[in-house]
């Protein structure tokens, strides 16, 4: 954090006395009211009632408010690693389970392009910071398709429109005498693109984040009044305890809150790669101040001619802000800081994730111990990446990352529990009833333990979607495949039919029963795995359109009905091996053919 040394005798904010100076003792704000509604109308206590779970409509929201969920907007120093992809793999299951839900969604990324780590960058390769920006805020683009990321608002902060709402908010902030301007001194971290508090850094002043030195910067800029807001935050934290999650880490920010807030700058004089400063074009806007607000100027429509009031109506405030727990102080202490400065309500929720690492080391750009997301891609295909990810993670604690332990998970999981089990029953109604469902779902199972089974463990995964626990989520739906599994081999049906009868009745009725439990498997698995769930249910014989007009009322039992007729049995998901091999035979046969 920057060290104030020196405030000019004047605010910048021509409306306020000249010598007034930020301080805890300033006005009580202004717009106190609005904090967590959409609407000027509901009072901020309405922050506190409800709020159980994310989907929970706490904090005003009404059933027609979109759900708006974002994730960080990328720095574009260098192409995405799979540290960046987790945050957006986790977004996109979260925006595909809402949207079952029946909710409008408005899911938003995008990418963090000024400053001067970006301009850094951008020099070392050569080319000029536009230019550098254009080709890696591409290389996110195509990643997100090759992982199925459906986003809905791709923002980059270099949009003019983006620039536009910049600067509006900047004069908000100004005009209600938050900006003034100082001197300030104090060790900087490019990576973190943050002054540092010295007692964080580690010995030579290295940041604890990236081990590189940071360096002493003193320079006349100006400063955001966050002091101001200290007792703002600490009474909005305490009331609405759901704001931060997971909740451990509140304790975190209410801590820091409670060590005492000082201001920060805002604008930077020696950078000239950023939104110049309304009315000093000597400086340009601290590039955090400047991402920040991408979350809203995303939601501007791409021909309207940029306005801040406008666009907030048209989404604001978030539901979630998705986060690494690195940036949590950003996001849960400067920017609702800044929204109340700016008379604009706090998002609903911020959850700050842990870390994808690499022997124990956060895996990261800086310091280049980065696993490469399109070579996963490319080798295992985007589910199974998904799906490792978002199981093997549980959402905000860390995860360290090993291929053994990939492939066995996704082998076990994917290709066994469920395609396995999928493959073989269609194998027995094949050959048994001509691959022609004999009765209805609901009636097969009536009184049957396994369907409550079912039941059970579906309701299980959307409540824990809705907690955020999306590992969980994974697990109640594969337990559901377990079961199924143990279901047939207690059941042995290709033992039923041997006896014919009564007895091959039961069979092709037991046949009806597991696969309707795959069909619900494949709705409620369909926001983390939305490849595998679509063969599935290509498989029980639906279109892709069937599948696509799905929501999570499918998930109830009884869609199968009798009479529905299941394609040919084809494997839905390959075990890694058997590609690995497949791909290797191919390239043989294709080195062959060419000699
Ligand atoms: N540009 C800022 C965010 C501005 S949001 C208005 C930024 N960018 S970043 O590219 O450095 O990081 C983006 C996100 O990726 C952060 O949430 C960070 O925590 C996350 N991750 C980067 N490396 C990560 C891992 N190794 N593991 C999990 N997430 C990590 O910060």
């Amino acid at each position: 954090m920057a060290t104030r040394v020196n405030c000019s005798a004047w605010f910048v904010n021509p409306w306020h006395a000249i010598t007034s100076r930020p301080s805890l003792s300033r006005p009580r704000l202004q717009f106190r009211h609005t904090l967590f509604s959409s609407s000027s109308s509901s009072s901020a206590s309405s922050a506190t009632r409800g709020a159980v779970c994310c989907t929970g409509l706490s904090n005003g929201a009404s059933e027609t408010d979109p759900f708006v969920l974002t994730t960080p907007l990328y720095y574009v120093n260098a192409p995405p690693h799979m540290g960046s992809a987790y945050t957006t793999i986790a977004a996109d299951a979260i925006a595909r389970f809402q949207r079952l839900l029946g909710k409008k969604v408005i899911f938003i990324t995008g990418t963090d392009e000024h400053g001067e780590k970006i301009a850094t960058a951008a020099s070392a390769c050569g080319s000029s910071p536009s230019e550098h920006c254009d080709v890696i805020s591409q290389a996110y683009k195509a990643l997100w398709k090759d992982l199925d990321i459906g986003y809905d608002k791709f923002i980059r902060t270099t949009d003019a429109k983006h620039e536009a709402i910049v600067k509006q908010f900047y004069s908000r902030v100004l005009e209600n005498g938050d900006i003034y301007r100082a001197d300030y001194e104090g060790l900087y971290c490019v990576n973190c693109e943050e002054y540092k508090d010295e007692k964080e850094l580690l010995d030579d002043n290295r940041c604890p984040m990236h081990l590189k030195p940071c360096v002493r910067r003193k320079e006349d800029n100006y400063f955001f009044a966050l002091s101001k807001y200290q007792k703002s935050l600490e009474e909005t934290l305490e009331q609405n305890t759901e704001f931060v999650q997971p909740s451990f880490r509140l304790n975190e920010v209410q801590s820091w809150i409670r060590s005492g807030l000082k201001d920060f700058s805002i604008s930077r004089a020696s950078v000239d790669w950023g939104i110049p400063v309304p009315n000093d074009n000597k400086q340009t806007i601290y590039v955090w101040f400047d991402a920040l607000l991408g979350y809203i100027s995303a939601l501007s429509e791409e021909n309207e001619r940029p306005d801040l009031q406008n666009t907030v109506s048209l989404g604001w405030p978030a539901s979630l802000h998705l986060i690494g727990k690195d940036i949590l102080r950003f996001h849960a202490v400067y920017w609702p800081a800044m929204l109340m400065s700016a008379g604009l309500s706090l998002p609903k929720k911020v959850f700050g994730h842990g870390f994808l690492t690499k022997d124990g080391m956060k895996m990261g750009k800086s310091l280049g111990n980065t696993l490469e997301p399109n070579d996963l891609v490319h080798r295992f295909g985007s589910d199974a990446v998904r799906y490792f990810f978002v199981r093997e993670v549980e959402f905000g604690s860390d995860g360290d990352y090993s291929e053994d332990r990939f492939i066995n998970t996704v082998n076990a999981h994917l290709a066994n529990t469920i395609g396995n089990l999928l493959n073989r029953t269609l194998g027995l109604l094949r050959k048994n009833c001509k691959s022609t469902l004999v009765v209805d779902s609901a009636i097969a199972a009536e009184g049957n333990a396994f369907k409550d089974t079912v039941e059970m463990l579906v309701k299980k995964a959307r409540v824990q979607y809705e907690n955020l626990s999306l590992s969980t989520a994974c697990e109640a739906v594969l337990e559901i495949g377990n079961s199924g599994n143990s279901y047939i081999d207690a059941r042995a049906p290709w033992s039923l039919f041997k006896q014919g009868g009564a007895a091959s009745e039961a069979a092709a009725k037991d046949l009806v029963i597991v696969l309707e439990a795959m069909r619900i498997i494949a709705v409620a698995l369909s926001p983390v795995t939305p490849r595998l769930c679509l063969r599935i249910y290509e498989q029980l014989g639906y279109s892709a359109d069937q599948f696509n007009a799905t929501n999570w009322s499918a998930t109830r039992w009884g869609g199968l009905k009798g009479g529905q007729v299941m394609a040919q049995p084809k494997p839905v998901f390959a075990r890694i091996e058997d590609k690995v091999e497949e791909e290797t035979n191919a390239k043989v046969g294709a080195g062959s053919g060419a000699t």
